[in-house]
């Protein structure tokens, strides 16, 4: 069934009648005439100044909306001003010691204007980049918006990465500042930020200011560079105009895990990216006014940027946002919130849920969850049994579920149920199909489609609004990694299928990147961490499954000439490990090995490893160069088995 809003709002009327009554949906509208589908998507936006064009098309470059000149914070706060939405509130903050904190869309916007006032004063432009490393508080979302409306490009690092990622990240945009806080807390213990932030300062030449919040009120050191957030913000004015930019103008740059040890720069325009995402949450979580949305990913992820931060504040909805981890400060937290706030949707990953299937029921069963109306997840592949527990025991059989598959890449959700449009029958564990004007195909390795039920790489075939405009400084980087795989058409990475139905599934990465609770992380980026600690000279990563991570890090290490096998150095190296990369990449396990298992032309054979440590049968290993490494691995997991 359409939603009859669609053809009064989005103008879709003139389509449907182009073809009298035989188009049913605003699928098969998108497919028709997929430029005026989406320069009608783009409507939702505020522009300053319409686009001359709606897309430039030069293969793989996409550019969405030419010459529109918007401003995302204005459409993520001013344009609530002038209507209900203005008093109501946007933020609903719960901090991890049960302090709540409500802030409306109006003193939003006063704050983030104060800041944008203030960033001007300190010089920076249009086009300039700024580094955000902050825990999940409100001036993270406030930083951001104060970037976007002066033209600045944020880059914001999850808080739980280390001095080593931080180095990497700022150098590689030359960020001119960065904005992080005194500390953060994490299972009540104090993150120290700053210090970590101060190290990696010492090693990168382009950052002038350190910009820091006051979070945790700890004593801690203040350089020179330093300025306190609440100082710089205080003396500035209440409104600061919104820069025009090109919808093209990149908004931000999102690092994220690939298959080198580089992390890649992934860049987000606001035309194309702001119209994908705006309507791709009308059509998944079909927003009115009065939800209370509670996405649970952290803002230093893509699912926070785009479902945190820019989605349900464009739509004026009141969101939560919350400080800590699931289980803290005891098992029923997420479903506290819930209860305490009256969440209408639940939006998180099915790590958590395994988690907390694992607590019983009991918990969630002891709080009211009434208010919720629809549960979604992303991030991870989501076993059925979960699905049914998510579904019977947290939706009390009454809320749909939307498994939303999606990449920091796409910028938004490309397959997922959508409520807002026609209710089908879900199938647990499939994302179902994918969203208007978004046309997948599952290849084969000469890129040719295969059939229903055969397993290929999930690839897109059109370009799509939220389409990464590149990678950061690297053009041939973004050309190689997406486009030169399956020619023509976007590489996601993904092993998938679609069955007789036409449902997708997803069956997890075709590439060297692992998801680890649902964070993304890069084998050869692990490997280069283990390889900087003084007494690994070679290391292999793969994954082993797990019932709660999905997935967690083994990891294969080859000493170094003289150094000293003893028995504290497995926990050694997992602490070099999270002080350089962070303590999500810590390995579950450790094993030294004399060799590793290479191809003829040395490269390490990672899928080999993952079949011996997930017990699975070994196939072909006519290109190892050296089978004794395969005896050995299998001989030292099977005596370390032993011994468990
Ligand atoms: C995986 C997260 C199965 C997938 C938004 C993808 C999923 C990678 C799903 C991107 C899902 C995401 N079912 N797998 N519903 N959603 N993935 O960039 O492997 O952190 O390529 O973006 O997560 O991870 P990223």
């Amino acid at each position: 069934m359409i939603d009859p809003q669609y053809r009064k709002d989005d103008g879709h009327q003139e389509i449907i009648s182009l073809e009298g009554n035989k188009i049913k949906g605003i699928k098969s509208i998108s497919q028709i005439d997929p430029k005026h589908f989406w320069s009608n998507c783009a409507k939702n936006l505020t522009w300053f100044k319409e686009w001359e064009q709606v897309l430039d098309w030069n293969p793989p470059f996409a550019r969405w909306f030419l010459g529109g000149k918007l401003n995302a914070a204005y459409n993520c706060l001013d344009r609530h001003l002038i209507s209900e939405k203005k008093n109501h509130a946007a933020i609903i903050w719960e901090g991890e010691d049960g302090q709540s904190v409500t802030i409306t869309y109006n003193q939003l916007f006063y704050r983030v204007n104060k800041l944008a006032n203030a960033l001007k004063r300190l010089g920076i432009k249009k086009g300039d980049r700024i580094t955000i490393y902050l825990p999940m508080i409100p001036e993270l979302v406030i930083s951001m918006l104060a970037c976007a409306r002066i033209g600045a490009i944020h880059s914001v690092i999850f808080s739980g990465f280390s001095s080593q990622s931080i180095i990497d990240r700022v150098n590689d945009a030359e960020s001119r500042i960065i904005i992080t806080a005194d500390g953060g807390y994490r299972r009540g213990k104090i993150v120290q930020l700053k210090k970590i932030v101060d190290e990696a300062v010492k090693q990168t030449s382009t950052v002038e200011k350190v910009i820091v919040v006051k979070r945790t009120h700890e004593d801690i050191d203040i350089n020179e560079k330093d300025i306190w957030f609440e100082d710089l913000v205080n003396k500035e004015s209440n409104y600061c105009v919104s820069e025009w930019m090109e919808s093209n103008d990149p908004l931000f740059i999102l690092y994220t895990s690939g298959t080198t040890g580089k992390p890649k720069g992934v860049v987000h325009g606001s035309g194309g990216y702001l119209t994908h995402l705006f309507n791709s949450a009308k059509w998944v979580f079909n927003f009115v006014p009065t939800d209370v949305f509670f996405c649970t990913a952290d803002i230093g992820w893509v699912t926070g940027h785009s479902y945190v931060v820019y989605a349900p504040l464009m739509h004026g909805v009141t969101e939560i946002i919350y400080e800590g981890a699931p289980d803290y400060p005891d098992q029923g937290q997420y479903w506290n919130i819930i209860e305490k706030h009256g969440a209408t949707i639940l939006y998180t990953t099915p790590t958590a849920l395994r988690s907390y299937m694992r607590y019983g029921n009991d918990i969630p069963n002891s709080y009211d969850l009434s208010s919720l109306r629809l549960l979604g997840t992303v991030g991870e592949p989501i076993n059925p049994e979960v699905w049914m527990w998510y579904f019977n025991t947290i939706g009390k059989n009454n809320c749909p579920i939307i498994d939303t598959w999606w990449q920091t890449e796409t910028g938004g959700i490309m397959i997922s149920m959508c409520t807002g449009i026609e209710n089908i029958q879900m199938k647990p564990g499939s994302g179902t199909f994918s969203l208007p004007g978004i046309e997948l195909e599952i290849v084969d390795d000469h890129g040719k489609k295969v059939e229903a039920n055969k397993k290929g790489y999930l690839t897109v075939k059109e370009p799509w609004p939220g389409m990464l405009l590149s990678l950061w400084n690297n053009k041939e980087r973004y050309e190689k990694t997406y486009w030169e795989k399956t020619r023509n058409s976007y590489f996601a990475g993904d092993f998938a299928y679609v069955d007789n139905d036409g449902y997708y599934w997803i069956l997890g990465r075709a590439d060297d990147i692992l998801k680890v609770a649902g964070h993304r992380l890069g084998t050869i980026e692990l490997e280069s961490a283990f390889i900087s600690h003084p007494s690994v000279a070679e290391a292999a990563v793969t994954s082993k499954k797990d019932e709660i991570k999905g997935e967690t890090i083994i990891a294969f290490l080859v000493l170094r000439k003289g150094a000293e096998l003893s028995s504290q150095l497995d926990i050694e190296v997992n602490e070099h490990i999270k002080n350089t990369v962070g303590p999500i990449a810590s390995a579950e396990k450790i094993y030294f090995v004399n060799k590793l298992p290479k191809t003829r032309s040395g490269k390490i054979m990672r899928r080999l490893l993952r079949s011996i440590v997930n017990n699975e049968t070994i196939g072909d290993i006519t290109t190892l160069e050296d089978e004794a490494s395969i005896e050995e691995i299998t001989h030292e997991l099977q005596e370390i088995n032993k011994h468990l």
